[in-house]
């Protein structure tokens, strides 16, 4: 019998890919090209909307080209995408009315002060599960209808439409307006116990409800996307984070994954009724099947993890690429005191402080590249641990085994740094794409190719790091790395 494929879109903050997977869950082909970001004003990081569309459009047709498949035996397409991101753009041609504004950015921060002085943090807890902060999709919204000259008139006559990325592709590819509940989650204005968007919060907001789209299961039939005559449905959906723990074969409650991408995110999933933090982490909703109830997770989400390995490589000059770090940090020996706390944009979970700002604690005269370089892989593993905490703190269970993805994964320096801080199993799977597979899982699952079954049996562990570290040792780092991160706060004297 014909093997069959699917393709998934995973438009990330700084890539922009198409993976094509075979049936056995193994990557065929992948074309990516890098995302140009834009920063403004300090603190603004955009993204082009059109660009975007382009770009995936460019790597969808490359990776088909690559791929060499009866275009036929493509069963469909799932995408998966940096989620928060806001784009609003005119119903009419299509075209948006400013850059998409990144869900790094931080020129909403004086909105959201004001909906905390207004008392609605409970609310917004309780409903949408998140804790006020620019980071999500609705005050980047109410900035663009307050900023860009004509727009809230356009968005109250029903012309304009909003959209996190993967509405937005969707709408280019299809002509729908739709969203799944994983990124729909991520606006702060879906209440995830009624399933459906905030009246209230929307017009605290003054957010016009026509301008939302329509929000489905993220296994479910999107529209179709045409090319060369062949038709390829939609059929998977969901926000990156979400996307990677189902392809970890996160759906049971109990598991927890990892992804070091631009940021470090970890969730853990609670199963079917919401759990909320009392220790500075959010809740959100798993991906969702349409026969099934939805789940929900704790989330913990890092602003600046492989980013800060970027930063070392395009603004510090003091490594080529990413690829060098592990060697670098396995040929010096343990560091003695030297933190960096990477708080480019703030500190997100579990200390949410918006004006915070990066730091070098421990400074010696034997600092010197290699050592620099040592301390920002080792920051990963840090705040990384304090979600763990965090997590652990909620839930009140010990997380035995951490699963990982993402790129910094590739480095063993790194795992077995991050098993040593745990004191735990870190298990990481021999495909690393887990991001892009959860999305064409959940679009292989409509078409019928897998069950949710299948999910355990197709991923393969590539290597589980074991702890090795003293507990003395571990303590005395860990405590070392709160000073800093105190240090580092905003209302720090
Ligand atoms: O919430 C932001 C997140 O979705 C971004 O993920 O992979 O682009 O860093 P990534």
């Amino acid at each position: 019998m014909e093997t069959s494929y699917i393709i998934a879109f995973d438009q990330g903050t700084t890539s922009t890919r198409a993976i094509l997977f075979d049936e056995h869950g193994k990557v065929v082909a992948i074309s990516q090209k890098e995302l140009k970001q834009y920063y403004p004003q300090s603190g603004w990081v955009e993204h082009d909307p059109e660009m975007i569309f382009n770009d995936q459009k460019e790597v969808f047709e490359a990776v088909v080209q690559k791929a060499k498949v009866p275009l036929e035996a493509i069963k469909g397409i799932g995408i998966t995408n940096q989620r928060e991101t806001t784009v609003v753009w005119d119903k009419k041609t299509g075209k948006p009315v400013y850059n998409a504004i990144c869900w790094l950015d931080k020129r909403t921060e004086a909105i959201c002060e004001g909906l905390r002085e207004r008392g609605l943090s409970r609310y917004i807890l309780k409903n949408t599960g998140l804790v006020i902060d620019s980071y999500f999709s609705a005050t980047k919204i109410k900035w663009i209808l307050d900023n860009v000259e004509g727009a809230r008139e356009k968005a109250e006559a029903g012309d304009l439409l909003f959209g996190t990325v993967d509405s937005w592709l969707i709408f280019k590819f299809t002509g729908k307006h739709r969203t799944d509940h994983t990124n729909a989650c991520r606006t702060m204005l879906y209440n995830i116990k009624d399933m459906a968007w905030d009246q209230e919060l929307l017009e605290e907001l003054t957010i016009p409800k026509k301008m939302l789209p329509k929000v489905q299961p993220s296994s479910s039939d999107f529209g179709r996307i045409t090319y060369q005559d062949a038709e390829f449905p939609i059929y998977g959906v969901a926000g990156d984070q979400q996307a990677a723990l189902f392809g970890q074969g996160g759906y049971k409650s109990g598991m927890a994954k990892n992804t070091y991408g631009t940021g470090c995110f970890m969730l853990l999933n609670t199963g079917k009724k919401p759990s909320f933090s009392k220790n500075g982490l959010i809740t959100t909703l798993c991906c969702t099947l349409e026969d099934k109830k939805p789940k929900y997770a704790l989330e913990g989400s890092v602003f600046v993890g492989g980013a800060s390995i970027q930063w070392l490589r395009d603004q510090v000059g003091i490594i080529e690429n990413a690829e060098e770090t592990n060697a670098i940090c396995q040929s010096i020996p343990p560091l003695e005191d030297l933190f960096f706390v990477p708080a480019f944009n703030g500190l997100g979970a579990p200390y949410w402080d918006g004006n915070a700002k990066g730091s070098i604690q421990g400074l010696t005269f034997s600092t010197g590249r290699k050592e620099l370089v040592k301390a920002t892989v080792e920051a990963l593993a840090y705040q990384v641990t304090d979600l763990i905490k965090a997590m652990e703190e909620d839930s009140g269970k010990q997380i035995k085994t951490l699963k990982v993805d993402g790129g910094a994964c590739a480095n063993d320096y790194l795992m077995q740094f991050q098993a040593d801080l745990l004191d735990a199993q870190v298990d990481r799977p021999e495909m690393l794409e887990v991001t892009a597979w959860g999305a064409a899982l959940l679009a292989g699952i409509k078409v019928g190719i897998w069950t949710q079954k299948d999910i355990a049996t197709l991923r393969s562990a590539d290597q589980v790091f074991e702890p090795e570290m003293d507990v003395r040792t571990r303590n005395h780092k860990q405590e070392s790395w709160e000073l800093a991160v105190m240090r580092t706060r905003s209302g720090y004297a």
